[in-house]
């Protein structure tokens, strides 16, 4: 049972993030909201939310999950090197949500890998989080980004400064970052639709009503026949006539049905 039911709803309507994925977590949140800047109780902190972007803003930054890392799940990129040579390019590619770039980074570096040249591809990248967005422009990283990578991986492609890694410009300049929450209409810039999408570790937060709205976005942003990623507890809401899961499994990745 909440604490503060009327803000959860709010945050699950304007965010679509289910309290059930992160249990007690929002409640602890607005405890200390509330206690710090002496709200007198839920709904004067609430209306609040509602007349102010900048405090919804900033109150979603202290709920979201920025978790991410390079390489997270190894097999979908390894997948994703040799998928990527049968489609048309320019090859269009969208990671969404992005967090702080790790993962929109590590898809450019695979393709790189794989012999591509930068006008051959464009990634484009997208979270609602304004700090995690900041992050991913300035691409530097700590140890913990670097999770399932040996140390090989870093010289290659980082600038190390102490205890820092700073992404070299060569790769950093192949993503675009722009600012979206995934259950408004997707910006201009993300047109047209995409060959490949990355939705990795999203619909896990999202409550029912949220997950189908952002699969029915995420099929308008995919070519026919385009490949979709998701995170390992997440093919279930793809459950559909649109997406066939293909193999290898632990890759998690999608193929959006070509017109019948
Ligand atoms: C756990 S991270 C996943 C990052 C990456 N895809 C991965 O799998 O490593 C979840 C991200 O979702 C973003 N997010 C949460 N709600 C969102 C929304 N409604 N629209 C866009 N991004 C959202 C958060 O800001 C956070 O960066």
């Amino acid at each position: 049972m909440s604490l503060y039911p009327a803000i959860e709803n709010f945050l699950k309507e304007c965010a679509g993030i289910s309290p059930n994925s992160t249990p007690g977590m929002i409640d602890r949140i607005v405890k200390r909201i509330l206690d710090d800047r002496k709200f007198r109780n839920e709904n004067e902190y609430l209306n609040l939310l509602k007349e102010s972007q900048t405090e919804f803003d900033a109150f979603l930054e202290e709920v979201l999950v920025p978790e991410t890392w390079f390489f997270r799940y190894p097999a979908s990129f390894e997948f994703l090197k040799h998928a990527v040579v049968t489609f048309r390019k320019p090859i269009r590619i969208l990671s969404v949500p992005c967090s702080s770039g790790e993962e929109p980074y590590s898809i450019a570096i695979t393709l790189v890998q794989a012999g591509f040249l930068a006008d051959q591809f464009k990634i484009d990248a997208a979270d609602v989080s304004d700090r995690a967005l900041e992050k991913a422009e300035q691409a530097t990283y700590r140890k913990n980004s670097f999770r399932e990578q040996e140390q090989t991986f870093a010289q290659q492609y980082f600038m190390k400064h102490g205890t820092e890694f700073q992404l070299k410009d060569s790769i950093r300049r192949l993503v675009t970052f722009t600012k979206w929450n995934v259950l408004q209409r997707p910006p201009a810039q993300l047109r047209p639709a995409y060959d490949i999408i990355f939705c990795r570790n999203l619909l896990i937060y999202f409550h029912k009503t949220a997950q189908s709205k952002m699969v029915t976005i995420i099929e308008g942003l995919l070519n026919r026949n385009g490949l979709l990623f998701v995170g390992h507890a997440e093919a279930g809401p793809l459950i559909s006539n649109s997406f066939q899961p293909i193999e290898p499994l632990k890759a998690f990745a999608h193929c959006r049905a070509p017109a019948s």
